[in-house]
């Protein structure tokens, strides 16, 4: 019998807008975009969703031009959360593998380890979502990639837990469900960017992805294959658009679409060019340099990668950057950006695309669309963990159980 192909949706609820993508999941494991749809987001602020019944209208948008263009109705959704909420904390869990004599180190005794080092206290309101095993230690001996087969009586792992604000991801959930939807796995926004952008190399060697979107900047470190931190904080694009605002005395739409028009980063001082604004309720139109411009730009956008470079360093992680930087977000399209970023963090920086869907991929080929295609990826590969667990017989171990295997595989 022809296997019929699996159809994955994922919704990203950004601070800018909201994209809906639907895949078909094909036999070999490839995903062929079906479906798009994007709407201006409503109700969010920094990531957070302040407003939900605006949410809930944009997302509602945005499902329904992916099933038209899809031609399917979907049921349910993955999604991505991002914030200043979440956060990255490392632990160690015990587990003892045998009671007095050494016994034989199994799958079981790794998920069980796991499950130990999730037991870090995490901020009442706060909620885990996601565990990333970076090493074992076998009877006190340290940096054991994998210990399953191995004698021991005590098994340790050292993870980085990753915890989402409860109350963010109770609006997301009740946003879906409010369009009759149901949540098959909730990522963090900057691993599923990462995951549509970076190259196992780049993951091994070390390499830091910058989302800048257009409430926050994401951060995520990436070394030995594995996760290894997250930061995450509330300026990105809209706070460039707001010091052009300032600077140059104009609403934020306005604002925005200069930026978008003219904006550039490295435009020489002695640049003459000058830029035509056209007079707000009944003023004159004016002129603006556009050096000046590039000026207001550079300025918001050093502040942001001080602040990136800062948390890195805090971390003993920047010197660990072999392969650099890799920009993604909207606000990576910004003109000039890979020189001054280089010239900036003094390491080589490309910019991040999210290349590896089939089908109408065009329509998500920009760094805009790195952590909805991220999703969609993630979702895959939880979806096929649990279609080889069930073909084994094997019980279903939950999202984190399935994630943490998958990302431990994957990294
Ligand atoms: N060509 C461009 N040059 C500069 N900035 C751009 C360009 N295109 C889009 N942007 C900026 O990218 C931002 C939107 O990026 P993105 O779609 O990644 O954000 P988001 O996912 O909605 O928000 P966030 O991830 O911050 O919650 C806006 O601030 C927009 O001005
Ligand atoms: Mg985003």
């Amino acid at each position: 019998m022809k296997q019929e192909p699996l159809l994955l949706a994922a919704l990203d609820v950004g601070s800018s807008k909201t994209a809906v993508l639907i895949c078909e999941r094909n036999v070999d494991g490839s995903l062929t975009l079906i479906g798009f749809g994007e709407s201006k987001t409503e109700g969010v602020e920094k990531g957070n969703i302040v407003n939900l019944e605006k949410v809930v209208k944009s997302v509602q948008k945005a499902v329904l031009d992916a099933e038209t263009m899809a031609d399917v109705r979907i049921n349910s959704v993955s999604t991505c959360v991002s914030g200043e909420h979440i956060r990255c904390v490392q632990s160690r869990g015990v587990h003892p593998v045998a009671s007095g004599e050494k016994g034989e180190i199994t799958h079981e005794d790794v998920r069980k380890v796991i499950e130990a080092a999730q037991a870090v206290a995490v901020p009442a309101d706060s909620e885990i979502v996601d565990c990333v095993a970076q090493s074992f230690v076998v009877d006190g001996q340290e940096g054991i990639k994998d210990p399953v087969g191995m004698t021991a009586v005590r098994l340790e792992v050292d993870a980085t837990v990753i915890a989402a604000g409860k109350t963010q991801l109770e609006n997301i959930r009740h946003a879906v469900a409010r369009l009759e939807l149901g949540l098959s796995d909730t990522f963090v926004g900057i691993e599923a960017s990462s995951v549509a952008t970076l190259t196992p190399e780049e993951r091994d060697m070390g390499v830091a992805v910058v989302d800048i979107g257009a409430g926050l900047t994401q951060t995520a470190v990436f070394l030995g294959g594995k996760m290894k931190f997250i930061h995450i904080f509330g300026y990105a694009g809209n706070s460039v658009t707001r010091d052009i605002a300032a600077g140059c005395v104009l609403p934020f739409e306005q604002a925005e679409r200069l930026k978008l028009e003219h904006g550039e980063l490295l435009i020489p001082s002695d640049n003459q060019e000058s830029i035509d604004i056209p007079g707000i309720a009944g003023r004159e139109p004016r002129r603006v340099k556009k050096s000046f411009l590039g000026e207001i730009i550079e300025a918001r956008f050093e502040e942001i990668f001080s602040f990136v470079r800062g948390a890195l360093e805090k971390q003993n992680l920047y010197n660990k950057l072999v392969t650099g930087v890799v920009l993604t977000g909207g606000s990576s399209q910004m003109p000039g950006i890979v020189p001054f970023a280089e010239r900036f963090f003094g390491l080589p920086v490309r910019i991040g695309f999210p290349t590896r869907l089939g089908g109408m991929s065009n329509l998500v080929n920009a760094p805009a669309y790195s952590s909805s295609v991220g999703t969609v990826l993630l979702s895959s590969s939880v979806a096929e963990e649990k279609q080889s667990a069930s073909k084994k017989g094997k019980e279903e171990r939950g999202l984190l159980g399935v994630l943490t295997r998958w990302l431990k595989k994957k990294f």
